[in-house]
């Protein structure tokens, strides 16, 4: 804060307008957002509130810690690790660093695995391979709470705060394993339903992603390799061994990857192959069943 700029009396709005402009300066583009994001998270309080309790002045020891958390935001680290939180099918999941933040639109890849799994419902079996946050599986398993779910990560950080996650949103019937993709489980296991949402960026284009991501996202949850597609083609070639007759696999996949990723499904296989669109109406997830 400019000292000759500063207000005498800090107060909650004074704070959300300066620190406002500040991110946009600074080409944040949700910057009014962030700013009430940031002040409801430091103070506790609601974003209504926020606005409401503009003119309340800010004690001193806020002040430092509003000053603290709009430094590591004006550097573009995600509003989602400032709060350590984000919420994901309408659960609040804890995230840090550790973690790939939750997208919205994965909550498309938990519709589709259960929609295509309706016949097995409650006794369902499923794997969540890259599970990071435990976002996917920790959802499908409190939206059918006698299912089976597995959840396995590469990543043993992140797989101790889905392990955390899943305490907190009670989700018990999540198993955790560690391990590359379907080395985690046994050999023998079999599944109604595989999810995964692997890294999907091909390597080249990483130093492009926006600097909240590439910077601070870690680069095992991000990084696809050459093509983007090295994870999801050994998941696809996997895959059949590892589902029963009419099991589904269901993957989150990246703008434009589509038709190679149906060619690799098809190719291996599967039937009934099908890409779903995303808000923005871009294919993000499919989907096929073990003929
Ligand atoms: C894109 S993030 C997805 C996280 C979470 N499922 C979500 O949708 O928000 C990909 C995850 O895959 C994990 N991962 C990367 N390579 C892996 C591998 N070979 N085997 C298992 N997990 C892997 C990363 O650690 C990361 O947590």
């Amino acid at each position: 804060m400019q000292a000759e700029a500063a207000p005498k009396v800090w107060t909650i709005g004074a704070l959300v307008k300066w620190a406002t402009d500040d991110f946009r300066t600074r080409g944040i583009e949700s910057a009014r957002l962030d700013a009430e994001l940031i002040v409801a998270h430091a103070l506790r309080i609601t974003r209504t509130q926020v606005i409401i309790d503009a003119m309340r002045p800010l004690a001193e020891e806020e002040l430092a810690m509003l000053r603290a958390l709009v430094k590591r935001r004006r550097a573009h680290e995600p509003i989602a690790y400032l709060r350590g939180e984000r919420e994901f099918y309408g659960r609040v999941f804890r995230v840090d660093k550790r973690v790939l933040v939750p997208r919205p639109e994965t909550e498309l890849l938990v519709d589709t695995a259960l929609g295509r799994t309706r016949h097995v419902s409650m006794s369902m079996r499923q794997l969540d391979l890259c599970t990071g946050s435990g976002c996917v599986a920790i959802t499908a398993a409190r939206q059918r709470p006698t299912a089976q779910v597995t959840a396995t990560d590469l990543s043993p950080d992140a797989l101790d705060l889905a392990r955390e996650n899943a305490a907190r949103l009670g989700a018990y019937n999540v198993a955790f394993a560690l391990g590359d993709l379907f080395a985690a489980v046994p050999e023998g296991a079999r599944f109604d339903v595989v999810t995964a949402n692997p890294p999907y960026i091909a390597s080249a284009e990483i130093p492009t992603l926006q600097v909240d991501v590439r910077a601070f996202e870690p680069l095992l949850a991000l990084d696809g390799g050459e093509d983007g597609l090295a994870l999801v083609r050994r998941i696809v070639d996997e895959a059949p061994t590892r589902l029963v007759p009419g099991g589904v696999l269901a993957m989150e996949i990246g703008a434009g990857q589509a038709p190679d990723v149906i060619a690799l499904f098809e190719a291996r296989g599967f039937t009934d192959v099908r890409a779903e669109r995303d808000l923005a109406r871009i294919e993000r997830v499919v989907s096929g069943v073990r003929a």
